[in-house]
């Protein structure tokens, strides 16, 4: 089979740390690929008014797997003044580009996976009978809808008149809202199509059928967001009954949800939301496995196989310029193992997963956040592993 090419999207910050220490990894473990450099951040969006240049999308087209560190987004004032005086002419808006690559290419299923690493000083532990002490394990895949609903983007600060005519329509909008002078409005649309919300039940589904998982919950809000959250686990019933009665379908609302996160994350298996359900239920499963260092995920097309893997944490400014980066790449190195599993290179993907667990597990290589220490350029003159020694370690183990 001839090499693979990969996208490497370094972005900004220490997005471009983490990536170059994962492919150090799969490198060491193996994989052999060619990497093509794509441009994409905050770099891009200064200097050509566009932090998603066609280029990038292109490269991604040609070879349909990306590997992604993290990018630097300001809002929208800021970002415009960032701009020289005559891209600042021009009237553009920044818009996310991680967010716009996930639309481009309809990347529409996001995964990420919690599960719990032994030894890791960071697992969550709670208090059980007699003050016993216990440290659940958590394993939990999340399936998050990764391009519509609250994020899709379909959003106005003093609506136009048609759109306002239309609300209008609506007598809720009448009853709450209608006094509101127009200008004082701002509507965020939380939009679900049949399609997506199918095609990321069933991913979820299939995950919990092929992995042995006994549970897939809906984790929205459908006793008040009758009509997305609804539809959602409504469709979620059908596809059950019909496809996968073996496994159970559960409903959570998203409140009690992340109240039940830390009394029994261990009975979960396959979580399932839209956009920022998703988000935001991920972002606290990733809290009881060891939080941003480790948090990994993966967004893709099941139709065109595109897919772009990347860790959940941001671009992480404070800690860019330190002479010696102290950031944990696990995410990332976990994100490169989802793109293994994806790209059918499992053996791979289990050698270097087994190495992280060694390491972590062995608890002499902790990076400041592994060791609960603050953020500080000085952490590796102390017992903090730099990002470069937790690599280092992992690669001996493979
Ligand atoms: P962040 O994830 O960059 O950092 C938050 C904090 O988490 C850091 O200060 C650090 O304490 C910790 N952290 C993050 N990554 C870590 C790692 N690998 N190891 C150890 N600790 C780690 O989020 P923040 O500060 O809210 O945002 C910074 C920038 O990143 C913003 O411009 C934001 O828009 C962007 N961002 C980009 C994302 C992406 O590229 N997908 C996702 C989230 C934020
Ligand atoms: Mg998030």
């Amino acid at each position: 089979m001839s090499k693979r090419t990969i996208v490497s999207m370094p972005g900004d910050g220490i997005g471009k740390v983490v990536l170059d220490e994962a492919i150090r990894v799969l490198d060491a473990a193996g994989f052999e690929a060619d990497y093509v450099e794509g441009d994409i951040g905050w770099e891009f969006w200064r200097s050509e008014g566009n932090p998603l240049p066609q280029r990038t999308l292109d490269l991604i087209a040609e070879h349909k797997i990306g590997l992604f560190g993290a990018i630097t987004s300001k809002p929208k004032d800021e970002a415009f003044n960032a701009l020289s005086p005559e891209l600042q002419e021009k009237g553009l808006v920044y818009a996310s580009p991680i967010v716009g690559l996930r639309q481009h290419f309809g990347l529409d299923i996001c995964l990420r996976p919690c599960k719990t690493y032994k030894g890791n000083p960071l697992n969550f532990i709670r208090r059980g009978p007699n003050d016993s002490i216990q440290e659940p394990v958590v394993d939990v895949a999340i399936f998050r809808q990764n391009t519509e609903g609250l994020y899709g983007g379909v959003e106005w600060s003093n609506p136009p008149k048609q759109v306002y005519d239309a609300l209008m329509t609506h007598p809720k909008f009448k009853q709450n809202f209608g006094d509101a002078p127009v200008e004082e409005v701002s509507v965020s649309t939380r939009i679900f199509t049949k399609k997506c919300t199918e095609r990321i039940l069933r991913a979820a589904f299939e995950h919990a059928k092929k992995y042995g998982y006994k549970s897939v919950t809906v984790c929205e809000k459908p006793n008040v967001i009758r009509e997305t959250s609804g539809m959602m686990y409504k469709m979620a019933q059908e596809i059950q009954k019909a496809d996968f009665p073996e496994i159970e379908l559960w409903n959570t609302n998203i409140d009690a949800q992340m109240m039940w996160l830390t009394k029994n994350p261990e009975n979960y298996g396959v979580i399932v939301a839209g956009n920022m359900f998703g988000d935001i239920v991920s972002d606290g499963f990733a809290g009881l496995i060891g939080g941003l260092g480790f948090a990994c995920s993966a967004q893709y097309n099941p139709e065109t196989g595109i897919g772009v893997f990347e860790p959940t944490h941001g671009s992480a400014p404070k800690y860019a310029d330190y002479p010696i980066s102290i950031v944990n790449p696990i995410a990332m190195v976990e994100s490169a193992c989802m793109m293994l599993d994806f790209i059918d290179e499992q053996e791979i993907a289990k050698k270097i997963r087994k190495a992280v667990s060694d390491v972590v597990s062995e608890g002499k290589v902790k990076t400041y956040d592994m060791a609960k220490m603050t953020g500080k350029a000085d952490v590796v003159d102390k017992d903090a592993a730099s990002t470069v020694e937790m690599a280092e370690a992992i690669i001996s183990k493979l």
